[in-house]
């Protein structure tokens, strides 16, 4: 068999957030979630695995550096892996390396870790020949790379065994081409604070946020419902309220933690102003908002939708001239200049230039996807 396998896998960004462990050692969620996974071809971590008798230790390297394979979360799923494993003994002893890379631009603040921990459990469950749904190992590293192991619409379930987590999975509930017209846009924004990690943001929201238990037990499980029957029916007005509501309940339950913890800063709070009034101005929603625990915005919208309200969104965040070649990354996308009748109806002022570090243009996608050896990562790294 071969000894070494190549997968890419990309981020997976919650319409229905994952915020607050009911169990950290286990990685338990408070509350289930609903995500979108993001194409490959444009956002992805890529990881290359290697099993071999002559490996003297285990080793990992991370886009090119080498780091220590202490890391407790990295051990989890290792020891998961390694219970469920079905090739000869003598091979689960072997010694492994394991190659990591993402090609998210450089300081883009995005879920690296969800994406790569995704994308090691998978080549993993490969190498070992593990078959089924492996989404709840992936839970091990990080709890979103447990919705990053499947693609298309994917729906994370808490379950109800608190002893062992076995049902804390996650699956597709549609593939990508339930609804080709979706579309995302990552609005990098410049920021130069520190945030408070996700871990810990939980842990402070969980032990002093009184909001919380609310969320998890009366609010999440009806607007699970609700995002269900939204997607089922390609409802996208429906899609983008309970987007846009979860999104800001998630940082409102932040708020009410004590000390409160913010990930939004000035400029997620004007793009998010932006795109209520432009939705106003258009007479429905025509966009939706979600944040994670940092200032970044992802943006869901239709297709036919994406050129006009780029073009609101840089008359009021316009981009600085000079890195505009390198601004729009991902799927080609039109820039042209923004209708006046719609910009009389949106009373919002232009910001400087350069609030906006970049954006990427993307679509939903198929989730781990295996990669032929000529795209290893430790080759690539020899040649580079
Ligand atoms: C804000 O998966 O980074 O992205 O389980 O502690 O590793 P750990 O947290 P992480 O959680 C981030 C949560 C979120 C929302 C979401 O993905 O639903």
């Amino acid at each position: 068999m071969a000894n070494s396998v190549t997968f890419a896998t990309s981020i997976n960004m919650s319409v229905i957030k994952y915020w607050g462990k009911r169990n950290e050692e286990l990685v338990l969620p408070m509350n289930g979630s609903i995500g979108l996974t993001m194409d490959s071809e444009h956002l992805c971590a890529k990881t290359t695995i290697e099993i071999n008798p002559e490996f003297k230790e285990d080793r990992i390297w991370l886009n090119g550096k080498e780091e220590t394979m202490q890391n407790p979360r990295l051990q989890n799923c290792l020891r998961e892996i390694k219970k469920r494993a079905q090739v000869p003994q003598q091979m689960v002893n072997w010694k492994i390396h394991i190659w990591s890379e993402n090609n998210f631009p450089t300081a883009a603040g995005l879920a690296s870790s969800a994406a790569g921990y995704a994308c090691l459990t998978t080549a993993l469950a490969k190498l070992y020949k593990i078959e089924g749904n492996i989404s709840g190992i992936a839970r091990f590293g990080s709890g979103s790379a447990c919705r990053a192991a499947h693609g298309g619409f994917v729906r994370w379930y808490p379950g109800f065994d608190d002893l062992t987590g076995s049902d804390c999975i996650s699956e597709t509930i549609f593939p990508a081409s339930h609804w080709p017209e979706m579309r995302i846009l990552v609005v990098v924004v410049n920021d130069s604070k520190k945030k408070v990690s996700s871990i810990e943001g939980m842990t402070r929201t969980v032990q002093t946020s009184e909001f919380m238990k609310y969320r998890a037990e009366k609010i999440s499980p009806k607007r699970i419902d609700q995002m269900l029957e939204a997607i089922t029916n390609k409802d996208f007005e429906m899609f983008a309220e309970l987007t846009n509501r979860d999104s800001n309940e998630m940082h409102g339950v932040c708020w009410a933690a004590y000390p409160p913890i913010f990930y939004n800063n000035d400029t997620t709070l004007g793009i998010i102003e932006l795109i209520h009034l432009y939705n106003n101005a258009k007479g429905g929603h025509k966009v939706a908002y979600t944040v994670d625990a940092g200032p970044n915005a992802t943006l869901f919208l239709l297709e036919k939708d994406v050129t006009e309200f780029l073009s609101i969104l840089h008359h009021h965040f316009p981009i600085i001239e000079e890195v505009i070649s390198e601004y729009f990354k991902g799927m080609p996308v039109g820039n042209i200049p923004a209708p006046q009748e719609l910009l009389e109806r949106i009373k919002y002022p232009t910001n400087k230039p350069g609030k906006l570090k970049y954006i990427i243009y993307t679509k939903v996608g198929d989730g781990p996807k295996q990669l032929p050896d000529c795209e290893a990562v430790n080759l690539q790294s020899q040649f580079k």
